[in-house]
């Protein structure tokens, strides 16, 4: 059967059942980079709200080129992946300064933006300027593995390179964002990773793994990257109902707010907790909670003991006052969780929506491992 078959039956189905997203039917470009980059990570129903929030607040390219970094991140907060959202900030930036505003359809010249890897390119160039790009994310390989029974993951390099070759060979001149859509909406529905629904695909015809019946091999599986165990322990500190904390510095999600934690050693952290608060200012008493608190983050899997405690003697030294003077180092603060002002670590919002109270199930999610892809 002919590539054009294929591709007819494909968007066919993809016109009849794909889902209706905030971001289909959109031609502006901005908002199109902006879903493809919360896709990257999170799945569609946790992106959309967050899709929503973020396109209403930076409603073009240009409002979030001017905004504060700290405002981006506030409304990144708890998506994850922080990095994603400072890229796409500066990218901003940069299409304002050198793009006149608007965003370069030329795949060298997008590329060339922070945080703009292969999948992005792919994705919003396709759709938003129908270039023939292919886009290929985990659900699309696993289509495309299936389809042409190739043997390959895209978690490894030689497999990834094939599978992209593929889908460049494959991405139609016509419709080509359709296309890969159409595909990653058909890896998302039908052909799952497992008991995919063969009789309900529209290019049942056309799958050589389902011919073989091979559909339950492919793609092979590669081993995951073990993620490395970090024990953490964090003072959940309460005053009239908000929660301490911290500006984190470093590497790791700098700039986000979390409750004051430490690295879990031999012994107990309590001592480690209190030097880090009576350095804010603070004597409190902690009491171990009993809770765990566990997180996923793209190669850590972190366990947090939650400790709680309320400032005995409230002094007037704790803390930089909200808005503290220019140039004052704001270092720590009282956050209404509810309404919090600053961006929060999704770790920090499961801290303080837990309380430091019951034991928590492990819920990691936010931060789920990222997608091998280039975007
Ligand atoms: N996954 C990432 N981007 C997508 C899109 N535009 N449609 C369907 N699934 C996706």
């Amino acid at each position: 059967m002919s590539g054009r078959a294929l591709r007819r039956a494909l968007l066919g189905w993809y016109a009849r059942h794909r889902r209706a997203l905030p971001w289909r039917g959109v031609r502006d470009p901005y908002r199109i980079w902006v879903s493809e980059v919360m896709l990257q990570q999170t799945r569609i129903v946790a992106a959309t709200p967050y899709y929503r929030a973020f396109v209403a607040r930076f409603p073009s390219l240009a409002a979030l080129a001017r905004a504060r970094p700290a405002e981006v991140l506030a409304a990144w907060s708890g998506l994850g992946y922080y990095r994603r959202a400072r890229a796409l900030h500066e990218a901003a930036r940069q299409v304002v300064r050198e793009h006149g505003g608007r965003v370069p359809d030329d795949p060298a010249a997008f590329a060339r933006l922070p945080g703009v890897g292969r999948y992005t390119a792919g994705a919003v160039l396709s759709i938003a300027y129908h270039r023939p790009l292919p886009a290929l994310d985990g659900n699309a390989a696993r289509v495309l593995s299936r389809l042409e029974a190739l043997p390959a993951s895209v978690r490894d390099a030689a497999g990834a390179r094939r599978l992209w070759e593929r889908a460049a060979a494959l991405v139609p001149p016509e419709r080509p964002g359709d296309w890969n859509q159409a595909l990653m909406e058909l890896g998302a529905t039908l052909c799952t990773p497992r008991a995919p629904r063969c009789p309900d695909c529209p290019v049942r015809r056309h799958c050589r793994a389902r011919a073989l019946g091979w559909t339950d091999r492919l793609p092979p599986v590669s081993p995951r990257r073990a993620g490395e165990r970090v024990r953490l322990a964090y003072a959940v500190v309460t005053r009239r109902g908000r929660v301490l904390m911290t500006r984190r510095e470093g590497p790791l999600l700098a700039g986000l707010w979390e409750p004051p934690g430490v690295e879990v050693g031999r012994g107990r952290p309590e001592a480690a907790l209190r030097r880090r608060l009576v350095a804010l200012g603070l004597r409190v008493r902690l009491e171990r909670t009993g809770a765990t608190v566990r997180h996923a983050i793209t190669h850590r899997l972190i366990e947090a003991e939650v400790w709680r405690g309320e400032p005995s003697a409230p002094s007037s030294r704790v803390l930089p006052p909200r808005g503290a003077g220019p140039g004052a180092a704001v270092r720590a603060r009282w956050v209404d969780p509810r309404a919090p002002g600053v961006a929060l670590s999704a770790l920090a919002r499961k801290l303080a929506g837990d309380g430091g109270g019951a034991r928590t199930p492990a819920t990691p999610r936010a931060g789920r491992p990222a997608p091998p892809r280039g975007g």
